[in-house]
């Protein structure tokens, strides 16, 4: 099947790549120039585990292709994708310019019949207001005056449906979770265009892919329920870190007591320095703001969104409280800064509020991070970016493990003791033993350990 994605971000040459992988016929559009050459060149703008691999073979087999000519690609495809932005707006909401946009300029070049599909996060409602735009562009182009002016259109005839398809790829594994996802969820009134989502989407059958097929509305709100309740369960367990450090529990263990109630769950469970990232921080804010829209107050989601803030801002306190009270004039060493491991995301990353915090509060700051560094310095200024953990050891009086990279796991903690001024280990994904680091010699914090 010949397919063209619009918007060639994270989601969107994820999607594409994979797509291809499953044997259809990809385009890959996007605006941004700069974007399709490197790629045209072998480039790659993100990374992303396995993508780069993923990308060259499809290419080289010539089911995968990039563009900035939205024109040609829309014309040879049957299935549209827009897989644009949708950023949030200074009030929380999403902004839809992109995906509007978009739907725009597809409707331009629609010749035939044609199933356009939100794989964008959306507010409900979107899809309609998709295909709203789409007829009235279709209603001009089909209209006396304009066919005066292009007479080579008339009588052509144009169809299309409008398709919900959110994606739950998580950054980090996100070729894994697109290739062998939990379920795939299809929303439209369209028999035809859920049949051809169905073809495109056959190869999971062989992994009895669960099909979840309903109306779009519903389809654009499952997205927002399910990361309104990952982020809900973070700030929840988070919260109940700090009841662990003031009653003498044990975070570790409690997420385990409650993780192994299968009606519960043990995803989700582990005590951070709070959510970041591209999704998150926008869609719960978005919900809220869609409930709002209807007279109806979000107040579990909502207060899961104070508590992220709330939770980011309190490592700051405790990095001041391991320091013995004041940070003016130390140097704190942050490990990681993306907003999780394997990505360079920086996206609402917590560490960029933990950080500014530290320099607010006068210290200075060292940092490394395997691959996000770039990405950091265009959101991170006035601190030092170094070539490794040790050299952020290096004369700091405290090191703070903030994003739990593979390599922050194994590190060699003699040598780092050996390199801090003051042995102060700030631990933020609970990923040492706090007994182990105690008996080297560290003033070792960690989250959610109050007996310890
Ligand atoms: N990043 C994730 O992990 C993730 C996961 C699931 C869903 N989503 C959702 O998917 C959507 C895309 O997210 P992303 O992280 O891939 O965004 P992104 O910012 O990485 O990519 C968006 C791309 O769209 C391009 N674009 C914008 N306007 C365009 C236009 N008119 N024509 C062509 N290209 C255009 C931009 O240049 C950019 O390359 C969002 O709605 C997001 O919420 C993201």
């Amino acid at each position: 099947m010949n397919i063209c994605i619009v918007g060639t971000g994270y989601v969107g040459l994820v999607t594409g790549t994979c797509l291809a992988d499953f044997g259809h016929t990809v385009v890959c559009v996007d605006n941004n120039k700069e974007k399709i050459d490197m790629l045209n060149n072998g480039g790659i703008p993100i990374y992303e585990i396995g993508l780069k691999e993923l990308i060259d073979r499809n290419v080289k087999e010539k089911r995968l292709s990039f563009t900035n000519d939205l024109k040609k690609a829309v014309e040879q495809s049957i299935a549209v994708f827009i897989a644009v932005g949708t950023p949030p707006k200074q009030d929380g909401s999403a902004n839809l310019e992109y995906v509007f946009d978009v739907a725009r300029e597809v409707a331009q070049h629609i010749d035939g019949y044609k199933v356009v599909v939100t794989k964008s996060t959306v507010p409900v409602g979107t899809g309609k207001n998709v295909y709203k735009i789409i007829s009235e562009e279709l209603d001009k182009r089909t209209s006396a005056d304009y066919l005066k002016d292009h007479p080579e259109e008339s009588g052509k005839k144009f169809r299309f449906d409008v398709v919900s398809n959110p994606e739950f790829l998580r950054e980090g594994s996100a070729i894994e979770d697109f290739m062998r996802p939990d379920r795939v969820v299809i929303g439209s009134e369209s028999d035809s265009a859920i049949a051809i989502m169905q073809d495109i989407y056959r190869p999971l059958y062989l992994f009895e892919t669960p099909m979840v097929i309903t109306n779009i509305e519903t389809s654009e709100l499952i997205k927002y329920a399910a990361n309104a309740f990952l982020a809900t369960k973070i700030s929840f367990i988070n919260e109940m870190g700090h009841l662990c450090e003031r009653l003498g529990g044990t975070i570790d263990d409690l997420a385990k007591g409650m993780g192994l109630d299968k009606r519960i769950g043990s995803k989700f469970l582990h005590v951070s320095p709070g959510y970041g990232g591209s999704c998150f921080p926008k869609d719960t804010t978005a919900v809220v703001d869609i409930a709002r829209n209807v007279d109806f107050d979000l107040k579990v989601v909502q207060a899961a969104v104070e508590a992220n803030q709330r939770q980011k801002e309190m490592m700051v306190d405790k990095i001041e409280a391991a320091m013995g009270g004041s940070l003016d004039g130390k140097t704190i060493g942050i490990l990681g800064l993306a907003f999780k491991p394997n990505t360079d995301d920086m996206r609402e990353a917590a560490s960029i509020t933990i950080i500014e915090g530290l320099k607010e509060k006068g210290a200075k700051v060292q940092t490394f991070d395997p691959v996000a560094m770039d990405e950091a310095k265009k959101c991170i200024g006035d601190i030092d970016y170094l070539e490794d953990a040790y050299a952020v050891a290096k004369d700091a009086d405290a090191i703070v493990l903030l994003t739990e990279w593979n390599e922050f796991r194994m590190l060699d903690l003699g040598k780092i003791k050996e390199l801090l001024k003051t042995p102060v280990f700030v631990d933020l994904r609970n990923v040492y033993d706090a007994e182990r680091m105690k008996a080297l010699g560290f003033v070792y914090e960690s989250l959610g350990r109050g007996k310890i």
